[in-house]
């Protein structure tokens, strides 16, 4: 088996066919943005999940109906998979939406509206640790082999949505201004109440604090993983088997000191340290886990 048999190439790159298809990638760069349109740009991998849990509650003055009912792929959909059109229609502004792409390849209404962006960046190493699980679990990803061919991979850019550094480098374009809020995966875990709040403020909008608390108490990792709409059990076996590895894996910062020998980190670190030179982001390499 090799990447052909799974992804479709996109620009460069690698997409699951599962989930992409040549139609759907027409329709997302045909899609029209709307100025109120609040979208949520990842990595696989730094958090999706996790803001997707809490975006609708801010955007819906803190009503939990849509995460306790509705599925997060049909909740907060990616404008590139295949499930989007299914849903687009049933949507209220504010909408939300998910993308994994990067800057460059969005669809071209999204530059010429005023559309805001939540971007969410996590350590790599902890990135890649995630990503070679989930691998393992997607039968619609090839498989990724050791840890160590996986890393390989993941530096090449020869995994789903291609390069790490590419992606967050790409988001970092001036020309965004205050479209876009970064936020990271361990801002989130050291704490979520301050984010949730700095989230509610780029958006202009309140919660009560009751809602407040129920937000922060419905996405703890704990209650997100009893969550059937968050924890993607709606998903069959065979597709993505979560028998031996959950999706919702950990959910920590620094898993990849059980993972990474020493020789692995310097080479990973300088692989990365290199490609982020002359940006402000490389500090994300180390930041609050060593
Ligand atoms: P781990 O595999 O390290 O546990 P994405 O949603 O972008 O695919 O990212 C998935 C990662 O986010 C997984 O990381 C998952 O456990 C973690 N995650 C999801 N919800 C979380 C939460 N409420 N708290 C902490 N981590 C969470």
């Amino acid at each position: 088996m090799e990447n052909s048999d799974f992804y479709l190439v996109y620009n460069g790159l690698f997409l699951p066919k599962s989930l992409h298809t040549e139609d759907s990638l027409k329709y997302f760069e045909s899609f029209q943005v709307q100025d109120d349109d609040v979208i949520l740009i990842t990595y696989p991998k730094s958090g999706t999940t996790w803001m997707q849990e809490i975006l609708p509650s801010l955007l819906n003055g803190g009503d939990p109906t849509p995460v306790l009912t509705i599925p997060n792929w049909l909740r907060v959909p990616w404008l590139e998979e295949v499930s989007i059109a299914e849903v687009v229609d049933r949507l209220t502004a504010p909408r939300a939406f998910t993308s994994h792409m990067p800057y460059h390849l969005m669809p071209s209404s999204f530059f010429s509206s005023k559309a805001k962006v939540i971007y969410i960046t996590r350590n790599p190493k902890d990135v890649v640790v995630s990503n070679y699980y989930f691998n393992q679990m997607g039968s619609f990803l090839l498989d990724p082999g050791t840890f160590e061919e996986f890393t390989d991979n993941f530096l090449t850019g020869n995994v789903i949505f291609g390069k790490w550094t590419d992606h967050v480098k790409s988001w970092k374009n001036p020309d965004l201004g205050d479209r876009i809020l970064y936020i990271t995966y361990e801002e989130m875990i050291q704490d979520v109440c301050g984010v949730i709040k700095r989230v509610l403020s780029f958006l202009g909008r309140q919660l009560s604090e009751d809602a407040l608390k129920r937000v922060i108490e419905q996405c703890a990792f704990k209650n997100m993983k009893q969550n059937n709409m968050s924890n993607y059990s709606l998903v069959p076996q065979e597709h993505l088997d979560q028998s031996k590895v959950s999706f919702l894996r950990k959910g920590v910062v620094g898993d990849w000191k059980n993972h990474f020998s020493s020789e692995l980190e310097a080479k990973f670190n300088a692989v990365i340290s290199e490609e982020m030179k002359g940006t402000d982001i490389g500090c994300l390499l180390d930041e609050e886990d060593n």
